[in-house]
């Protein structure tokens, strides 16, 4: 666990805005960064991922749910995977996923409902928390060590 973090507040007033301040916060990921995306279901994960994807370089017509895949990737290097781990049942099904050989290849991981098995992540991570604010309205919090 790090010692110091960065925490940053966005609020996005649409889905546009969402993948918008997805394309931004890519630009601010080193390569291997492991991005964890929590908050409750249709918060958005998944639409801040397709935005940090799309910052990455990867063909929008690609980014896709996962939902059905759990690992999805693409992109030329630098690669993007995009993992959900919603129906993971438990801690050995996640770690039969085999994130670690992910993480070592320098992509960007983006793991949707990663906080459900903490045992799979890295200690150096983003984590970003995503909660409704109204409708349309998502306060977005970007937790960094640093
Ligand atoms: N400001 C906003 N940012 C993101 N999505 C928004 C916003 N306002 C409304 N939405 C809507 O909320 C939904 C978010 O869905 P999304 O699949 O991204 O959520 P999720 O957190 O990945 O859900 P799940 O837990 O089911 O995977 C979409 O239907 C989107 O159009
Ligand atoms: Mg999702």
């Amino acid at each position: 666990v790090a010692l110091t973090a960065t925490v940053e507040i966005h609020r996005t007033s649409s889905e546009e805005q969402t993948i918008a301040l997805g394309e931004r916060l890519a630009r601010g990921l080193d390569p291997g960064a492991v991005v964890v995306l929590s908050g409750d279901l249709g918060a958005g994960k998944t639409t801040l991922a397709k935005g940090i994807a799309k910052g990455l370089g990867a063909d929008p017509e690609e980014v896709t749910s996962p939902t059905f895949t759990l690992i999805h990737e693409y992109g030329r290097p630098p690669k993007v995977y995009h993992v959900d781990l919603y129906r993971i049942e438990d801690a050995r099904q996640a770690a039969r996923l085999g994130l670690e050989e992910l993480y070592a290849g320098g992509a960007v991981v983006l793991v949707e409902w990663g906080e459900r098995f903490p045992e799979v992540l890295p200690a150096e991570r983003v984590e970003i928390h995503l909660e409704r604010d109204g409708d349309q309205g998502r306060l977005i919090r970007v937790r960094k060590a640093s």
